[in-house]
């Protein structure tokens, strides 16, 4: 299957650190690989109305909630582009993700089993120096490809505040080359994601 790189982007402003970041790792993905860009800004979701126990979620047929599971279902890969806010993702990707939960309950979306085996990946940029306060942002990406039978890519990671910072982080530059890398190999070489509790 040709592999097909979705990939979110999930800053609040244009010139976003985190997308040139992304942008420098996605340029050395090989030219067979598919990519779509989609601005979460560009297609802004509705707040995530939560009808598991109520009633089915409907299918949406147009519209931004319709684009993104679309996206969502045909990618072998998705990268969550998203700053570093508040330690965690921006509330666009987490609302992103919440519509995981309704799409998840989606008849005929068959949306787990389509994920399942796939890979999510991460890009985010923060001001704080140490990276271990990105966390918050690293389990919730794992956990989630965890609960879904996803692989997990792992977090690039870089340092910058006002636009254009990140340029200027020559590691996480030399990270991003190589980043995708494992991209190129059969996906089943990917270890599927697991709980921290379960390398225990
Ligand atoms: C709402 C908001 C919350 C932020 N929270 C954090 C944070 O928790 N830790 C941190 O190191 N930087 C934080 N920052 C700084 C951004 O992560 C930093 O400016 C980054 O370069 C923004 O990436 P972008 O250009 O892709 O939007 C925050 C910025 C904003 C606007």
């Amino acid at each position: 299957m040709t592999r097909r790189f979705l990939f979110v982007l999930g800053s609040s402003r244009a010139e976003s650190n985190t997308e040139m970041l992304a942008r420098r790792a996605a340029e050395q993905l090989p030219p067979e690989v598919e990519q779509e860009w989609l601005s979460l800004t560009e297609h802004p979701l509705p707040d995530f109305v939560d009808l598991r126990h109520d009633s089915d979620h409907v299918r949406p047929t147009e519209g931004t909630v319709a684009r993104l599971l679309d996206a969502t279902l045909a990618a072998t890969d998705i990268v969550i582009v998203s700053p570093l806010y508040w330690y965690s993702v921006s509330a666009p990707v987490k609302r992103y993700l919440d519509h995981w939960s309704g799409w998840l309950r989606t008849p005929g979306a068959d949306f787990k089993a389509t994920l399942a085996g796939r890979t999510l990946w991460g890009v985010t940029v923060l001001a704080h120096q140490e990276q271990e306060v990105a966390d918050p942002l690293v389990g919730t990406l794992n956990n989630s490809a965890a609960y879904m039978g996803m692989r997990f890519g792992g977090v690039l990671l870089g340092n910058g505040s006002k636009p254009g910072d990140v340029l200027e982080d020559a590691e996480a530059l030399a990270r991003a080359k190589t980043f995708f890398a494992r991209a190129s190999e059969a996906p089943q070489d990917a270890p599927l994601a697991g709980f921290p509790y379960e390398s225990e």
